[in-house]
């Protein structure tokens, strides 16, 4: 049985891998620790705690004495770190928790393990590890900035971010790097392009666009719409980053990303156009509208889900202008390739959105709305 520290799991990607990896692995216990703020919900992995393989810890990954306390009780073998401030938009308005949690948390977590997993030192002087040993770094492909219209970023291209967000997790592997060289710590970091799926906070684009579609408020596209992400299903980062902490070599650094580049404006009107379908499929869904109006027919008209929702608002400050990831590494050394193509997963998402209406009306409190006010209200 190996015992993983995962931080940050009741968030997006962190409760898609927990789920993820106590399915897969029967012989793996997961401590999730998470301090639960704006971003993490408890309620998205409550049927995956069961006190036997899985234990929840509300807390920060900043604060040394309960990780210190934590790795004496559970003695890790392995920790992912998920835990971070992830919104560019919010890391524009308040760059300083960016810096303290995802720099300064990553090194506390990073140094905690190093005192627990040494056991020793080799004759250049070296520290060595308790066998088994991993640190994993959940990083992301806006490490590497921004592209022109063509090329791809490999794990070679040097690293060169913008935002106070993608700024903090360069920085947070860097330090990871630097354990690595210095320590010759057991580290891996992966570096993925934009997630989608299940349990997105509904700050961020998909989600976002879903949510107000529903409640009937435009769309809010930024600039021209023209800015490309390249997305990849939740469920095939997770399988990455298995692989890697699994199978992947100390001190390795992956790719993850599966060509699939959109412009902005383009996913916004696949969203459209798949809420509408599904509307028109399963006229049930249309309940779920906050502003319903009957139609000559007598059914909730849906004719207004179409392009002219959308409203092209003031650009990002600083916004990336293209993401494409090179996946060559992780495919030929680890033969990972991802298993859901954009088109099934995005009608997934979007019917998994519908389907769970409750969970986004559980996160998207008084809290977001006051967000939701401040960031989109004079734009
Ligand atoms: P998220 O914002 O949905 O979740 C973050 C989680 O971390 C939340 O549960 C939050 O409560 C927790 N957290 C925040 N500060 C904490 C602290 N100080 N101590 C403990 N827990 C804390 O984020 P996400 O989208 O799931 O991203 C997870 C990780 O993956 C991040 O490191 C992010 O940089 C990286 N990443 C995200 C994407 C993406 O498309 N979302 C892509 C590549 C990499
Ligand atoms: O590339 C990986 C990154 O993807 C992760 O590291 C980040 O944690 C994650 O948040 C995501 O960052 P983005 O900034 O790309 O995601 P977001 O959903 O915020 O925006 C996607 C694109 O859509 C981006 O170009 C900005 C644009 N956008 C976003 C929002 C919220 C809009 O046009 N309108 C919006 O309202």
């Amino acid at each position: 049985m190996k015992t993983y520290l995962v931080t940050g799991a009741a968030g997006f990607i962190g409760a898609n891998y927990l789920k993820y990896i106590l399915a897969r692995h029967s012989d793996v216990r997961v401590v999730v620790l998470d301090l639960l703020t704006y971003a993490g919900y408890l309620g998205t992995i409550a049927s995956d705690i069961d006190n036997d393989r899985c234990f929840f810890v509300k807390g920060d990954i900043c604060d040394r004495g309960l990780i210190d306390s934590l790795f004496a009780e559970y003695r890790f073998d392995v920790v992912v770190n998920f835990a971070a401030e992830s919104h560019v938009d919010r890391s524009i308005d308040n760059p300083q928790l960016f810096l303290q949690t995802n720099i300064l948390g990553t090194q506390c977590l990073l140094d905690a393990a190093r005192t627990a997993w040494v056991m020793g030192r080799d004759e250049q002087g070296y520290p060595t590890w308790r066998a088994g040993v991993r640190f994993h770094q959940v990083s992301t492909d806006e490490v590497y900035g921004s592209l022109g219209p063509t090329g791809y970023f490999t794990e070679q291209t040097p690293l060169c971010p913008h935002s106070p967000y993608s700024a903090s997790k360069t920085s947070a592997d860097h330090i990871v790097c630097a354990y690595r060289d210095t320590y010759h710590m057991p580290v891996s970091i992966t570096r993925c392009s934009n997630n989608y799926g299940p349990y997105q906070f509904p700050e961020k684009l998909i989600p976002l666009v879903i949510n107000n579609i529903l409640e009937s408020k435009k769309l809010p596209v930024y600039g021209k719409g023209e800015n490309v992400r390249d997305w990849l299903y939740v469920d095939d980062h997770c399988k990455a980053i298995d692989m890697v902490v699994t199978q992947g070599a100390p001190g390795c650094i992956y790719n993850v990303g599966g060509h699939n580049e959109r412009q902005n404006i383009t996913i916004v009107k696949i969203i459209i156009d798949t809420v509408r379908q599904l509307m028109t499929d399963e006229p049930a869904y249309r309940s779920l509208l906050k502003k319903p109006v009957k139609g000559a027919d007598g059914q909730t008209d849906i004719s207004w889900i179409n392009y002219d929702l959308i409203t092209f608002v003031k650009d990002r400050l600083g916004h990336d202008q293209r993401y494409g990831i090179d996946p060559t590494k992780i495919g030929e050394e680890l033969g990972w390739q991802p298993d859901t193509p954009f088109e099934v997963g995005i009608v997934k998402t979007v019917r998994w959105y519908l389907d769970h209406h409750d969970w986004v009306e559980a996160v998207s409190g008084s809290d977001y709305q006051l967000y939701y006010e401040k960031m989109y209200g004079g734009r």
